[in-house]
C-alpha cells in the first residue's frame, strides 16, 4: 500500500493543468499536489499516476513520492470558488497525493537540457506506458534541487478508458515527434538495454498492488480488483514483449529529432556567475 495521509487544509488550486489539482496540507505536516477522484476523467487517471509513477521509480527514474490522501467532505467548507467546492465535495474519500516540491522549476525545452542517457530512459518509459502528455508544450517535468522530476502520468495507459481496445494498444507505435526530450539526443537503444530487463512480472505485480481497489476499473464493473490488476500486468508485459513493433521507429524518431539540433557540450556558454557545471543528468545552456 502507498503511505496514507489525511488532508487537513486545502491551500489552492493549481490551474496550469486541465484537471484542477489542488495543493493540500496533511496530518503528517506534508504538502501534496492532490489529484481528485471526482475530476473529469475519473479514477483510472489516479490508477495511471500510481502505476506509472511507481514503475518509473522501480526503474530508477525520479518521481516525487506518492501517497493516498483521505479527504473529508468538510475540507470544502469555506472554499469560495464554486468549481473547486464541487470538486472537493465529490472527492470525499481516497485521492492521490504527490509530494509537493517547493520552488521547483517547470522544465522548458530549449532552455534546460537533459543528458542523452536520462532523456533516452524517459522517452523509452513514456513509449512503454503510452504517455501522451510529455510534449514540449506540456512537458510535465520539473527541476528540483538540480534534478529532473517526472510528474503527471494521468494521460498514460489510455487503454484502461476502453478495455475492448486494449489488445490493439499493445503494439501501437508511439508518436514521439512532439516529445519534450526528442531533441535531447535520447539514447533509446541504451535505455532499452538498461531497462527492458527490469520490467518484470514481479515488479509490475508489486506496482499494481499499490493501486487502491477503488481506482481499479475493468471492462465489467463487478470484476474483482485483482483480476483488473492482472489486466494491467498482462497489458504492460505484452507491450514490453511487442517492442519489435514500436522500438525501431522510436530509435529512428530520436535520431531524427536530434538531427534538428547539434549536441551542446556540458558547461558550454555557461556564464561564470552560475558557478561550476550542474551534477550529471542536468545541463544548462
Ligand atoms: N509535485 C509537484 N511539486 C511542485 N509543483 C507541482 C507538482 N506537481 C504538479 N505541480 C505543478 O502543478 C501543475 C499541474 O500539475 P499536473 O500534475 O501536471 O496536473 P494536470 O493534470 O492538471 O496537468 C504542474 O504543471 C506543475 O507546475
Ligand atoms: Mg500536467
Amino acid at each position: 500500500m502507498l503511505p496514507s495521509v489525511t488532508a487537513t487544509r486545502y491551500v489552492l488550486p493549481l490551474r496550469e493543468g486541465g484537471s484542477l489539482p489542488g495543493l493540500v496540507e496533511a496530518d503528517d505536516l506534508g504538502t501534496y499536489v492532490v489529484k481528485w477522484r471526482a475530476a473529469g476523467q475519473g479514477v483510472p487517471v489516479l490508477a495511471a499516476e500510481v502505476v506509472c509513477g511507481e514503475l518509473a521509480r522501480a526503474l530508477s527514474l525520479p518521481v516525487p513520492a506518492l501517497v493516498t490522501v483521505d479527504v473529508a467532505p468538510e475540507l470544502a467548507v469555506g472554499e469560495p470558488d464554486q468549481e473547486v467546492q464541487e470538486l472537493l465535495r465529490h472527492s470525499a474519500g481516497v485521492n492521490l497525493g504527490m509530494d509537493y516540491l517547493p520552488g521547483a522549476l517547470d522544465f522548458s525545452a530549449g532552455s534546460t537540457e537533459v543528458d542523452a542517457e536520462l532523456a533516452g530512459r524517459v522517452l523509452w518509459f513514456d513509449a512503454l506506458v503510452g504517455n501522451v502528455d510529455r510534449s514540449w508544450r506540456n512537458p510535465n517535468m520539473l527541476f528540483w534541487h538540480g534534478r529532473l522530476q517526472l510528474i503527471d502520468h494521468g494521460a498514460a495507459l489510455t487503454f484502461h478508458h476502453h478495455w475492448p481496445g486494449a489488445p490493439a494498444a499493445v503494439a501501437r507505435p508511439y508518436d514521439a515527434a512532439q516529445h519534450a526530450l526528442i531533441e535531447s539526443h535520447p539514447d533509446v537503444a541504451g535505455a532499452d538495454a538498461a531497462l527492458g530487463g527490469r520490467v518484470t512480472r514481479p515488479v509490475l505485480e508489486r506496482v499494481l498492488a499499490l493501486v487502491p481497489e477503488a481506482w481499479l476499473r475493468g471492462p465489467d464493473p463487478d470484476e474483482p480488483a485483482d483480476a483488473v490488476r492482472e489486466r494491467y500486468v498482462a497489458q504492460l508485459l505484452g507491450r514490453l514483449e511487442a517492442r519489435d513493433a514500436w522500438l525501431p521507429a522510436l530509435v529512428r524518431a530520436a535520431a531524427e529529432g536530434s538531427a534538428n539540433r547539434p549536441p551542446a557540450p556540458r558547461g558550454q556558454n555557461r556564464p561564470g556567475w552560475l558557478g561550476p557545471p550542474p551534477p550529471p543528468g542536468v545541463q544548462q545552456r
